[in-house]
């Protein structure tokens, strides 16, 4: 019987430690397991002479029911904190701010390109393109741009050997395209061209859109009117234009287009250095030896050609001053568009 006390004893002891349900568990094992103490004595009953036996067995029934009770309550109350402490931990604040994605934007380039496509696509041109590593001869041979052509300089080109140049305009897609396709044919070509050149108005690499036009009787008429149309479309439908005397080697006769001046209304500026006008574009009626060079008889066909630079057309649109910004990556100027 005292043996049957203090085992009681022992376990009102020992369980007041217990704050967790591994210790709780510990428990278990030591008082109810298959070697546990309380185990043992309950084994131990058929030992016990008859005359004690019922009254020892009501006290070990006792101690039993204790224990096992206690166990299972105290289990509850455990796993109970536990789920609180976890709740706790686990805890979503719904009221803090959401953490903020950035959304990219387009390229002032990209979306200027974009617009100066679509305009002539709705005029009916397609889009071609050709290689930025040309031959010599594509960039200038088969334009009429002759050896001793100021256009060759070192300076402007960057040569990749003596046949090979970075494509300092994209003129000469015009060529590989009369090459591959017979006449009528109106395409605009769009592209990045490559000159040895850097301050705030040049950068070594920029965009230029070739436009070319070749059908049986196309005259300087359809160069002014698609022209016009497409610098109206552009800048605005009462924007002045004008087409300027000019000379490149693959168009006869030459032209420049000006506009009035965007930032002074014409009136004079350090922008158009005073004369009203800005010059936006160059084109002409195809030289008959480009013709030539392409395979196209020059008796049967006639044609226009123009190009610009897309860098400058960007500036223009968004008065930009340093052509330098487009490239220098600077979220800060990039997320304005
Ligand atoms: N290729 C010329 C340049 O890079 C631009 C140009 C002028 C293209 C007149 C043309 C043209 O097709 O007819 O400056």
């Amino acid at each position: 019987m005292d043996d049957l006390l203090s085992l009681k004893q022992a376990f009102i002891e020992e369980s007041a430690s217990v704050s967790d349900l591994s210790g709780l568990q510990g428990l278990r094992v030591k008082y109810t397991g298959k070697k546990g103490l309380l185990t043992a004595r309950l084994k131990a009953l058929s030992a016990v002479s008859p005359e004690q036996r019922p009254a020892y067995g009501k006290v070990l029934n006792e101690i039993k029911e204790y224990i096992e009770g206690f166990l299972k309550d105290r289990e509850a109350q455990l796993k109970e904190g536990e789920k609180d402490r976890r709740l706790l931990a686990e805890r979503i604040d719904i009221t803090i701010p959401g953490r903020h994605t950035p959304f990219g934007r387009r390229h002032p380039i990209n979306i200027i390109l974009a617009e100066i496509t679509d305009i002539f696509v709705s005029m009916g041109f397609g889009i071609a393109d050709g290689p930025e590593v040309e031959l010599d001869h594509y960039n200038f041979e088969s334009l009429n741009i002759p050896k001793d052509h100021p256009a060759r300089d070192m300076q402007d080109t960057y040569y990749v050997s003596d046949e090979v140049v970075l494509r300092t305009h994209t003129s000469p897609v015009q060529v590989r395209v009369m090459e591959q396709r017979k006449p009528p044919l109106r395409i605009i070509a769009p592209g990045k061209v490559y000159r040895c050149d850097a301050d705030v108005s040049h950068t070594p690499m920029f965009h230029q859109v070739e436009g070319l036009m070749v059908d049986t009787a196309v005259t300087f008429s359809d160069l002014k009117g698609i022209l016009e149309l497409f610098v109206h479309s552009f800048f605005g439908k009462g924007t002045p234009v004008r087409f300027r005397p000019s000379y490149f080697p693959f168009t006869e006769p030459s032209a420049e287009v000006d506009i009035g001046c965007i930032f002074c209304g014409g009136k004079g500026c350090r922008v158009c250095k005073t004369t009203g006008w800005l010059e936006v574009l160059g084109c002409g009626m195809v030289n008959p030896r480009v013709f030539e060079m392409a395979g196209y008889d020059p008796g049967a066909y006639t044609g226009f050609a123009f190009g610009m630079g897309v860098e400058r057309m960007t500036m223009l649109r968004y008065s930009i001053n340093d052509i330098r910004l487009f490239y220098e990556d600077d979220l800060r100027f990039l997320g304005q568009f």
